[in-house]
């Protein structure tokens, strides 16, 4: 892999840019917000609050949290590759560790996630979808807000993380980058990032997830990429993804938009999701001056449910919740609910939990939701649930496409069919909330892709 071409700068004192505002709060406060930060490792971080994009990943510093260079968290993670990889993973590490501190990398991430991506995504107040829930419990319930990751440039929170790593492969004068979608919302953000960046594209996809999200398809071809057809599942595309890599290390970057793999990928791709958190925040606390209570995600590998949930996970009064697809039922065995039924093992050169039969072999996972369909997810998101700091349940696909249904009609908004799963686990979740407790689910994508998906499930369910 080609050793950086420009200069880096490491280190040094803050440098708040000419990008950087002041918010009022709600109570009178104001803080500066700093579309770009960048902090002397050696100085105390800095209240994640007052940050608008990545700081110089804190998240890894920290103490509280059980990540070494080697990418273990807890006895979950690590680097089970080829000898012949490991170098090329170190070197990338090194790489994006660079980055993080550098402040011209920040500056220029802030403004592509402001000015390309949109950032930042409104927390909408559901109002209507909270007196639903509040007519069903006597007038009491919660007040729920959405994160608006839809509302991201190529419409899902993919874009965070395939903007930032675009501009790493850049960095480390990359020709093209090679990638593995499942719904199509990674492809679609990194072949986006990829025209930007004057960076050739290739997107490996299941056949069957091809003819499923075609219009994404489509929309992946329109902006210059390739796309490659693979039998099997969207497990099978990241194999072909990786070994498409391997094949000119020199040139190509292998860009990861789910929170598994070997380290530093999963670390990778959490910290550059983190933004959502690190807004919703800052956002809570000008809407009603205090922390979320709940926080709800729909779990395929785990990269909106960390983006969501790793600001906050030293803050132990947010609940952190995380919904499976439970495809046609877990007694099926077509779902897709890893941490809730699967098993300890190695996937994709990392140490996980994953669904897996009696001879340890990959069980092909299902979802009517196409990013829902891994058989695994990311090592942290494992040790989140081993720890107990994060909880998991499922939703199953029935239950999803009602909760698509009903966000349409009650606030006008098309989720993702994977976001519908965390919108579906309100069902159970808001009976067990007290009045007033404040929920933020994660809307990560948008959901004209599954539109007729739905359109025609109705149809079937009246004939
Ligand atoms: C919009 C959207 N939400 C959620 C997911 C699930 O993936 P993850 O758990 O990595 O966020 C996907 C995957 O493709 C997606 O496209």
């Amino acid at each position: 892999m080609k050793m950086l071409a420009c200069k880096l700068q490491l280190q040094g004192a803050l440098v708040v840019s000419k990008y950087s505002r002041t918010r009022e709060l709600r109570d009178g406060n104001s803080v500066s917000q700093a579309v770009v930060t960048r902090e002397n490792f050696k100085t105390k971080v800095p209240e994640l609050t007052v940050t608008y994009v990545p700081s110089p990943t804190p998240s890894i510093q920290t103490k509280d949290l059980p990540i070494t260079t080697s990418g273990k968290f807890g006895r979950f993670g690590g680097k089970f590759v080829p000898e012949t990889l490991v170098s090329c993973l170190i070197q990338l590490e090194a790489q994006f560790r660079n980055a993080l501190h550098d402040h011209v990398f920040q500056e220029e991430l802030g403004l592509a996630l402001r000015d390309y991506a949109g950032r930042e995504t409104p927390l909408y107040e559901a109002e209507r979808l909270s007196e639903y829930y509040k007519r069903k419990n006597n007038g009491k319930g919660p007040d729920i807000y959405l994160k608006r990751e839809d509302l991201n440039h190529s419409g899902s929170h993919k874009m965070n993380n395939a903007l930032a790593q675009a501009m790493l492969a850049k960095r480390m004068g990359c020709k093209s980058v090679v990638t593995a979608t499942g719904s199509g919302q990674h492809g679609l953000a990194t072949a986006a990032a990829c025209a930007k960046l004057a960076l050739e594209c290739t997107v490996f996809m299941a056949a069957k997830d091809i003819e499923r999200q075609y219009s994404n398809v489509r929309l992946i071809k329109l902006l210059g990429a390739q796309v490659e057809a693979v039998e099997g599942g969207f497990r099978d595309a990241a194999s072909e993804a990786f070994r498409n890599w391997v094949g000119d290390l020199e040139n190509r970057y292998h860009l990861s938009g789910s929170a598994v793999g070997p380290h530093p990928c999963p670390t990778m791709v959490r910290e550059f999701q983190s933004v959502i958190g690190k807004e919703t925040r800052m956002q809570a606390l000008e809407k009603w001056g205090g922390k979320p209570d709940v926080l709800v995600a729909s779990v395929g590998t785990g990269s909106n449910a960390l983006g969501l949930f790793h600001e906050f996970i030293n803050d132990t009064d947010v609940r952190l919740v995380g919904v499976e697809a439970g495809g046609l039922g877990l007694d099926t065995g077509k779902h897709a609910s890893t941490l809730t039924t699967g098993e300890v093992g190695v996937y994709h050169g990392a140490i996980t939990f994953l669904l897996q039969d009696q001879d340890g072999q990959v069980v092909h996972p299902y979802s009517i939701a196409a990013g829902m369909e891994s058989p695994g997810v990311g090592p942290e998101l494992s040790f989140l649930k081993e720890s107990g700091r994060a909880e998991f349940f499922v939703a199953n696909d029935q239950e999803a496409v009602d909760a698509y249904e009903r966000l349409c009609k009650l606030e006008g908004i098309f989720p993702s069919l994977e976001a519908a799963h965390a919108m579906a686990i309100l069902d159970k979740l808001v009976p067990t909330l007290r009045n007033g407790a404040k929920v933020v689910v994660n809307c990560s994508g948008r959901g004209d892709k599954d539109a007729a998906i739905v359109f025609n499930r109705g149809i079937f369910d009246k004939a």
